[in-house]
């Protein structure tokens, strides 16, 4: 199995303490911060953008894992890449046309590259682009907000994909997002999931270093 590898998402953090909040985060353990971007457009709520991620840069050594939420992508990989993303992760729902192609510009552009598909979108869509990919997302919520509960269909995408990905004997990482809390960390990471996002988990947690170390399982 895989090193587990827990992304705290930033959305469930106090926007007004970014900063210092990505810095605990740090402290704590976590060894990615997930970033989600979202637009109003591509999903129902609007969170930040490039600057933020420009500013978070400054505050962490963290890679930072810029989940976007967005309609046409592609018209801002370069921006995210220039402000510092190390990984730029983007939906199959938002480039149904030329997600192969996005895959390649964010790679062009320095940074590491995923594919994500939401609860409704079977695994068949993407199977050509997994292996482009250095990290594939399956969204476990429908995305737009924190604090939802897990749909365990994710868990038959991520034993699929998982098989995928060892079948190639590439060096891929496969992510989960959205309801992930202590209860079911084991059956996702058995599912084959290595990097686990956490939004409310982490935040609700009164000792942010203990749960992370929690979700890792140890
Ligand atoms: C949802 C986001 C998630 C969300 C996860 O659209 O992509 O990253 O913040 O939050 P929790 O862990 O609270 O479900
Ligand atoms: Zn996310």
């Amino acid at each position: 199995m895989k090193t587990i590898k827990i992304a705290p998402s930033i959305l469930s953090a106090d926007f007004a303490k970014m900063g210092e909040e990505v810095k605990s985060l740090e402290k704590s353990g976590a060894d990615l911060i997930h970033c989600d971007v979202m637009d109003g457009v591509f999903v129902n709520n609007i969170t930040f953008g490039i600057k933020m991620v420009e500013d978070l840069r400054k505050c962490t050594t963290l890679p930072l894992d810029c989940h976007l939420m967005i309609v046409h992508p592609e018209k801002y990989v370069e921006a995210f890449a220039k402000a510092g993303a190390d990984i730029i992760t983007v939906h199959y729902e938002a480039c149904q046309e030329n997600l192969k192609e996005v895959l390649l510009q964010i790679k062009k552009a320095g940074v590491k590259c995923g594919a994500v598909i939401n609860p409704d979108t079977p695994v068949e869509k993407i199977k050509e682009a997994i292996l482009l990919c250095n990290m594939v997302l399956v969204m476990s919520v429908y995305p737009g907000f924190g604090g939802q509960k897990f749909i365990p269909t994710a868990l038959d995408k991520l034993r699929e994909i998982r098989a995928i990905i060892d079948a190639s004997g590439q060096d891929i990482d496969l992510q989960v997002d959205g309801g992930v809390t202590l209860e079911n960390v084991t059956e996702i990471k058995e599912a084959g999931a290595n990097v686990i996002v956490a939004g409310n988990t982490v935040f609700k947690a009164e000792n942010r270093a203990e749960i992370i170390a929690k979700l890792k399982g140890r």
